[in-house]
């Protein structure tokens, strides 16, 4: 059975303070995970180390980094490498964020080189994929996506593949308020998953996880995650207030 997993992507917000009482406020309800459900915490930098900490013990919670550098090491003054990460305990890494993608000018070769970083040292990389409004509104979201997986992913081994997480997340819905409808979500995780079955077959494309983002809220979090092709979501804004966060993470099928 393949990943269910509600993930926190708290973004540049919060201070040190914040972030450890937002976590206990969420271990505080004490809620139990099946083997097949996973909660990851997608800290900022600093407070890797903390979150790991708070969430030791807690079976299938996880801290992620929300970025790694393209390089494996050197003179890059600021960056962290996927090796770092490692260093520290971490487990799990976003990505190509969109965010990352458009004010860092990460480029689809970029993330191909982050991607090997993050599996040859030993983490498992949460992959974002999504288009931007003008895209969807062209009707060739589709073809975008398959895009961004082609020059990024599927130079992966399957055996490699097995270890990444997909998130897509349309721009047009990432802090808008504005969530795709379990119709859009559904079509477009069901053609990702077509689109990686006919790469690697349909064992491998069963297996992956493929995770929403974009407005994911308390309210709308079950019907999007009972989607037969949504395997959980890759929450923002909610996911930095416990109640909200908490009630993600139940909706988990
Ligand atoms: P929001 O949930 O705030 O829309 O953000 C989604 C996102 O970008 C998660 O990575």
């Amino acid at each position: 059975m393949r990943k269910q997993i509600a993930a926190a992507n708290w973004k540049m917000n919060l201070t040190y303070k914040q972030g450890e009482q937002l976590l206990d406020d969420i271990l505080e309800e004490r809620i139990a995970l099946a083997d097949h459900q996973q909660v990851i915490f997608a800290v900022p930098f600093p407070y890797l180390i903390m979150t790991s900490s708070e969430l030791a013990g807690e079976a299938n919670y996880f801290a992620a980094a929300q970025n790694c550098y393209h390089k494996k090491s050197g003179a890059f003054t600021g960056e962290v490498s996927a090796e770092m990460l490692e260093s520290v305990g971490i487990k799990y890494c976003v990505v190509g964020h969109s965010e990352r993608r458009e004010y860092f000018s990460e480029t689809n070769a970029m993330l191909a080189e982050k991607l090997d970083l993050c599996l040859a040292a030993g983490i498992k990389p949460i992959f974002c994929c999504g288009e931007p409004l003008t895209i969807r509104e062209a009707d060739q979201h589709n073809n975008f996506v398959e895009t961004q997986l082609r020059e990024s992913l599927f130079h992966l081994s399957a055996q490699q593949l097995g270890d990444v997480v997909i998130a897509y997340e349309p721009i047009w819905a990432i802090g808008t308020g504005k969530t795709a409808t379990t119709e859009q979500a559904q079509e477009i995780h069901a053609h990702i998953r077509s689109v990686i079955a006919a790469k690697y077959g349909k064992k491998a494309a069963d297996g992956i996880s493929i995770l929403y983002g974009g407005s994911v809220k308390a309210g709308n979090a079950k019907e999007l995650f009972s989607c037969p092709d949504v395997d959980g979501g890759l929450v923002g804004g909610a996911s930095l207030v416990a109640a909200d966060f908490t009630k993600i993470i139940r909706a988990l099928s």
